[in-house]
């Protein structure tokens, strides 16, 4: 077995690859249950092996509810209507409204993307782990790349979301609002990927 003395000697590469892969074994030994080890193993060898997620792999699942078609389409919900006029009043678009062409440098320690006390490091180093200012930013970096990956994942989960309430809801005013945070959640979408 591999002691911290022996990792300590070998050169940084080397050492975080060994690093990883104790890591993944150590995952996967704290997993008693063989039906989740066996479940979960796909997603583990490619997000902390082969570390990547789920790029050109679409993901499919039935959904299946009743859609509510009115053909007499009343005016039957105050309220909703209001919202849906508020809705098309403030349309906005997130190509021209944002400042795309701000330069940025997610590594530059001039301006970091995260509060310098978002994460303690205090804690790393209890355990052993010191970090140069260079790998906390990197560090800082695939923190903030993991959690807006799953923002935008779930900005998508609203749109399919938002389009099947459209289809459902049963009053008709409450359609017409639907198909407003339908767009919306597709400008989220649009704007989290860019
Ligand atoms: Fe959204």
């Amino acid at each position: 077995m591999l002691t911290d003395t022996l990792l300590a000697r070998l050169p940084a590469r080397v050492r975080d690859t060994v690093d990883r892969w104790l890591e993944i074994a150590d995952v996967f030994r704290e997993l008693r249950d063989p039906r989740v080890a066996r479940s979960l193993a796909p997603a583990g060898v490619r997000g902390l092996v082969l570390r990547r997620g789920k790029q050109g792999t679409p993901t499919t699942f039935p959904a299946s509810h009743s859609a509510y078609f009115d053909w007499s389409y009343p005016s039957d919900h105050v309220e909703m209507r209001e919202l849906y006029r508020r809705a098309k009043a403030g349309q906005w678009d997130g190509e021209t409204l944002l400042p795309w062409n701000t330069s940025v440098d997610p590594v530059n320690p001039e301006v970091p993307i995260l509060p310098p006390r978002f994460v303690d490091f205090s804690i790393l180093e209890r355990h052993g782990i010191t970090l140069t200012p260079a790998r906390r930013q990197e560090f800082l970096h695939s923190l903030v790349a993991g959690m807006l990956s799953q923002v935008l994942h779930g900005e998508q989960g609203a749109l399919q979301a938002a389009c099947q309430v459209t289809e459902a809801v049963q009053f008709f005013d409450g359609k017409l609002y639907g198909g407003t945070q339908v767009v919306d959640e597709a400008r989220h979408v649009e704007v989290f990927h860019r």
